[in-house]
């Protein structure tokens, strides 16, 4: 009895929270008790085995409690907003698109085209009418689908027009049960959704931290405080920065990752570093003298650390999303620092590796590794004094292969074949920055000036 209880987790009762709640609202006009146990049934069953698996295999319920708290709440949104609607209007008017979207755009299509399939169910099952569930679900899947990777709102309506197409299929295959009315409607609802959708993501991305990848667009136009101060406090670290956005996102793209979250994620990894800047390489020039030669390794280690702790601090004080605050500690994951910690081995051969240790975690999702490995990437750029394929793939894999064996990646989710193809990406990007720019011959710029004159 003791055994079993220790197995249960906090999760397993909110999942019983959800399905009380949900049949509540589903009985809020006509409560029929043999009817609402058997929908609680079907609920627990629901919950217990096709939930609870969304739960485990979608990584974003792994990073934190308000990814799940923000699903129940979409869920039972989406209930409580559909239910009514169809009481009162009918099914064709009512809002069943809205929970599941604004869950795709949030999380992973997968999760709201699971969302909107149950809702659905229980709908249908809850008033015994099939035709919604042949109405909806076409529908949920198409338009979820459709804007499983929009970046941009034009995007989302281009989705709710080919919604709209197939919602006049639907009700051309079915012509005896709908009328001209429904026809109306249902052209108009899927743009009706669309735009109460932009309305409520920035609210919730506000609240919740959870951003979708529009609003993760809007913080990258170089226009926030953050990159602003960055650019000017600390200039090395924002080209750094920038140059970790390019590999990091071409690398994101080539293994299907969300490539828009990468490369945002990529300009805000070092904002810790406009506290101290002059204690960071990249922001000394040849002439700056290096003021860790002044100070003992082991301080130098603490100020160099400090910039995980300052940028998790600024990432809050901004509110910049949440996988954004998790990527400030997990890009530089449990590695030693291992210029100082040799340093300090000359001082006290006694040193642990352990003092010279980022406080991690490991990267916990395959963008949070891919920008890991872009990072490290980056700073030997500067090694790299030719284009030639063959010691640029040396460098590359030296590093990446280095981070492996460190066992940095193990909690990423990365598979030996995305690392490969991190790999080939990052060689391309690398030989197209390398790239020699081609000369114009004299006489073509002589022509160029002249037009530059005329302009
Ligand atoms: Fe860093
Ligand atoms: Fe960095």
């Amino acid at each position: 009895m003791f055994k079993i209880l220790k197995n249960v987790k906090p999760r397993n009762f909110e999942g019983l929270f959800v399905s009380i709640l949900t049949m509540i609202i589903l009985n809020l006009f006509d409560l029929k008790i043999l009817q609402s146990f058997n929908e609680f049934i079907i609920l627990i069953f629901m919950w217990y085995f096709v939930v609870e698996l969304l739960l485990r295999f979608i990584y974003h319920f792994r990073l934190h409690y308000i990814y799940r708290f923000t699903f129940y709440f979409l869920f039972l949104l989406g209930i409580l907003t559909t239910y009514p609607f169809i009481e009162q209007f009918g099914f064709v008017i009512s809002p069943f698109l809205i929970s599941s979207l604004l869950l795709t755009l949030l999380m992973s299509y997968e999760v709201g085209i699971t969302v909107g399939i149950l809702q659905a169910l229980l709908i249908s099952l809850h008033l015994s009418n099939f035709v919604i569930f042949y109405y909806f679900i076409p529908q949920i899947i198409l338009m979820n689908f459709l804007i499983r990777n929009v970046n941009r709102r034009i995007e989302i309506a281009r989705a709710a027009l080919l919604t709209s197409f197939l919602a006049i299929i639907l009700i051309g295959l079915q012509p005896t049960y709908f009328s001209f009315y429904n026809l109306t409607i249902a052209v108009l609802n899927p743009f009706v959704s669309t735009v109460l959708i932009l309305g409520l993501l920035p609210y919730i991305e506000y609240f919740t931290r959870i951003y979708s990848n529009i609003g993760l667009s809007e913080l990258a136009n170089m226009n926030h405080p953050l990159l602003k101060k960055l650019s000017i406090q600390a200039p090395g670290t924002y080209y750094h920065s920038i140059m970790v956005a390019t590999l990091a996102e071409a690398a994101a793209e080539r293994i299907g990752v969300n490539s828009t979250f990468t490369r945002v994620a990529s300009y805000f990894h070092d904002i810790g570093k406009i506290k101290r800047p002059y204690f960071f390489v990249e922001n000394l020039s040849d002439k700056d003298e290096n003021p860790h030669e002044k100070i003992s390794p082991f301080l130098s280690h603490i100020i160099l650390e400090d910039h995980i702790k300052s940028g998790i601090e600024l990432a809050r004080k901004y509110k910049l999303p949440l996988r954004i605050e998790f990527i400030i500690p997990q890009h530089h994951g449990t590695r030693v620092q291992k210029y100082f910690y040799y340093k300090a081995k000359q001082i006290d051969p006694e040193t642990s590796e352990e003092a010279f240790k980022y406080p991690g975690p490991k990267p916990q999702f395959k963008e949070a590794g891919i920008i890991m490995l872009a990072d490290s990437v980056e700073a030997a750029l500067k090694s790299i004094n030719s284009s030639n394929y063959q010691s640029i793939k040396e460098v590359v894999e030296e590093i990446v292969s280095g981070i492996y064996n460190e066992r940095q990646l193990d909690e990423s989710g990365l598979n030996l074949r995305e690392l490969e193809l991190i790999v080939e990406e990052f060689i391309k990007v690398i030989i197209n920055i390398k790239k020699e720019r081609i000369e114009y011959p004299k006489e073509d710029i002589q022509k160029v000036v002249q037009i530059n004159d005329l302009q």
